[in-house]
């Protein structure tokens, strides 16, 4: 890592080597070679990449992106999501909008199997878990599949107890799609390495502020099925990327669907081509 260019000092290069216990160098008031903080625990015997830090105090926060039509409430709690497939280990932390480490964070993981395809009848490939005590998650999964219109991705919904929720994505570096899909954001690329397991790593900054409270007396945070609520009056006619809300009705070829599940809809998810979104009432 001699010509990895040190990041300088952040408050967040500073948490997590003191949070994984690594040895941190300090010259001249300076961290040297910040990314060492996980090679340390490399030498270790753990295998794990450089982390980019992207986390200083003012830092914009982990963007939104859409949640599209397979997000489904109501996962089993487990970090360990079960599935054929390259085996995937994402980790990291989450970060409030001032670095501070949050723990009691939910997150919420949703993702195509190995086939690309979403199971939308029972929970396969997903599942929702908490950042513990350091603000840190290890999700282990396996590697998504593509399916038509995407590029690989996984789907994730954060929020720390009684907060907003941040519904976003996480995409993999080097994957020809990157390029062609038009919902995909550099900004959210994890940095992968290894095969078998792929082991992924990310952080997260939510735009709040201060530590997060205990889950007592709310042991579980309150999820809404309606995360980006943009209220629709009346019946109007379905549309691309508006955001619609369980129970609002749209028009499509003449007849009349009632939206199942909150979603931005997107080229190709007309309402019926995604029976999971919309049924047909009229
Ligand atoms: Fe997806």
């Amino acid at each position: 890592m001699e010509e990895e260019k040190p990041r300088g000092i952040t408050r967040k290069t500073l948490l997590k080597a003191a949070l994984i216990g690594a040895p941190v160098p300090l010259i001249a008031g300076k961290v040297a070679h910040a990314s060492l903080a996980r090679d340390v625990v490399a030498a270790g015997g753990t295998t794990l990449s450089p982390t980019p830090y992207n986390c200083d105090p003012g830092d914009a926060p982990t963007i939104a992106q859409t949640e599209g039509p397979y997000f489904k409430p109501g996962s089993p709690q487990r970090s360990t999501i079960p599935g054929s497939g390259t085996p995937l280990v994402v980790s990291g932390f989450v970060f409030g909008i001032n670095c501070q480490p949050l723990a009691n964070v939910l997150l919420d993981w949703w993702q195509a199997d190995t086939n690309g395809n979403y199971d939308n009848v029972t929970y396969n490939q997903r599942g929702h878990f908490y950042t513990d005590a350091n603000g840190a998650y290890k999700l282990t999964t396996i590697v998504p599949g593509l399916y038509p219109g995407r590029t690989r991705h996984l789907h994730v919904k954060l929020q720390a107890p009684n907060r907003p929720i941040l519904t976003t994505q996480l995409y993999f570096p080097g994957e020809p799609r990157n390029s062609t899909d038009t919902i995909y954001d550099p900004r959210l690329l994890m940095t992968v390495s290894g095969s078998n397991p792929k082991q992924g790593s990310y952080d997260f900054v939510l735009n709040v502020a201060g530590p997060t409270p205990s889950r007592t007396p709310t042991p579980t945070p309150t999820r809404s099925n309606t995360p980006s609520p943009s209220p629709s009056t009346g019946t109007t006619t379905w549309a691309a990327w508006k955001n619609y809300n369980a129970g609002d009705t749209v028009l499509y070829s003449g007849s009349t669907y009632r939206c199942l599940q909150s979603h931005t809809a997107l080229p190709g998810w007309e309402p019926p081509n995604v029976p999971s979104l919309w049924q047909r009432v009229g």
